[in-house]
């Protein structure tokens, strides 16, 4: 199949909306990562989304919608007094929130879940392109199964050139990780998967909130998994990947990369501002958390590209989106967290 890029235009949106309606696939950006959409109310064109990344079969698919009126036929009742509460404040924006699926949804999408993840993006270009296909798209990152995820078009044309007939190309990702996934079927809600809505935003709309056990930490054998997406290797690069945390870490981080050098390894460091690692090979990270969620990504994606065997990163702090930052790193780095406190 030829793989098309196209510059998000009037036309090329119009164009978009007519694949997704015939049942094929579109990449289109949104502010947090570029999707891989389809219909999502036609399981077939639910199923080539599977078939175009390799994605297991269990891990189901977030639904956007470009307005509030689209959501009551997806789900079962009304929303959730919080489901509520959090869409008037955070949407349109970087959050999903989890509701008891209507029988509209397939299995396909849901995973055979009982229940549907939900969100209505920021980007207008994403909502212009559902109000376009006049269906609900749905829409997981579009990488391959277990890359990082994109947030240009170029990172889906490496991943996606030729399994899917187009990519709009809106430039790059504000956001640059993927949205907030929340359970609003307990209460208090659940953060599944931490993003751009903060848990200190969350709070301060609903005075309580829980973060999953999972975010700072490999799943055990013995853990219930609430969310599917969170069982496996994800935003894997192709060497090894080790962050250093401490009073001592940049000490350590340094030694390491030295001892990586000398071994062959070809390491390089994903760095932040504010530190001097002499000579040795850094990937800007940019400035603080935020810079860090719209680069994470791209830099893993240039760490490969550099063939770089071992990458070293400094733990971020885990407050507001630096734990979005921290849980995509440590399932990057398969949580190789190195403590150097002396
Ligand atoms: O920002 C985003 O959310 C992007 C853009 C394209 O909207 N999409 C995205 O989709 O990141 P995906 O498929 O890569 O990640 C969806 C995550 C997975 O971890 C999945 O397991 C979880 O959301 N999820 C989806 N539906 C769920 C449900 N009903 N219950 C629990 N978790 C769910
Ligand atoms: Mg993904």
């Amino acid at each position: 199949m030829n793989t098309r890029v196209l510059e998000v235009s009037d036309e090329s949106l119009r164009l978009a909306g007519e694949i997704i309606a015939s049942g094929e696939l579109v990449a289109f950006p949104t502010e947090t990562v570029y999707g891989l959409g389809a219909n999502a109310l036609d399981p077939r064109a639910v199923g080539r989304i599977f078939e175009a990344k390799g994605r297991p079969g269990d891990n189901p698919l977030i639904v956007h919608v470009s307005n509030m009126e689209g959501v009551k036929p997806l789900i079962s009742g009304d929303m959730p007094e919080s489901a509520g509460r959090l869409a008037e404040y955070f949407w349109p924006g970087p959050m999903t929130l989890i509701c008891s699926k209507s029988p509209l949804i397939p299995s396909e999408v849901s995973a055979g879940l009982d229940t549907v993840g939900i969100r209505m993006p920021s980007s207008e270009s994403a909502r212009r392109l559902i109000e376009l296909a006049k269906v609900p798209i749905a829409a997981p990152s579009a990488n391959l199964s277990g890359r990082p995820s994109p947030t240009t078009a170029r990172h889906v044309l490496e991943d996606m050139d030729g399994r899917i007939p187009l990519i709009l190309d809106g430039g790059a990702c504000e956001v640059g990780v993927e949205s907030t996934v929340i359970d609003c079927t307990c209460s208090p809600v659940r953060i599944l998967r931490p993003g751009g809505v903060t848990p200190e935003m969350v709070m301060g709309i609903l005075g309580e909130v829980r973060v999953d056990e999972s975010v700072l930490r490999p799943l055990k054998s013995t853990d219930t998994v609430r969310s599917p997406g969170m069982k496996y290797r994800h935003y894997a690069p192709k060497g090894k990947f080790t962050i250093v945390k401490g009073k001592n870490a940049v000490k350590r981080l340094m030694d390491l990369y030295d001892q990586s050098l000398s071994a062959g390894e070809n390491p390089c460091i994903l760095a932040g501002r504010g530190v001097d690692y002499g000579q040795r090979r850094v990937i800007d990270l940019g400035d603080g958390v935020n810079g860090a969620a719209s680069n994470l990504f791209s830099d893993l994606r240039l760490a490969d590209s550099m063939g770089a065997g071992h990458i070293y990163a400094l733990a971020m702090d885990t407050r507001g989106v630096g734990l979005a930052v921290m849980n995509r790193m440590g399932r990057a780095a398969a949580f190789d967290i190195i403590e150097a406190e002396d």
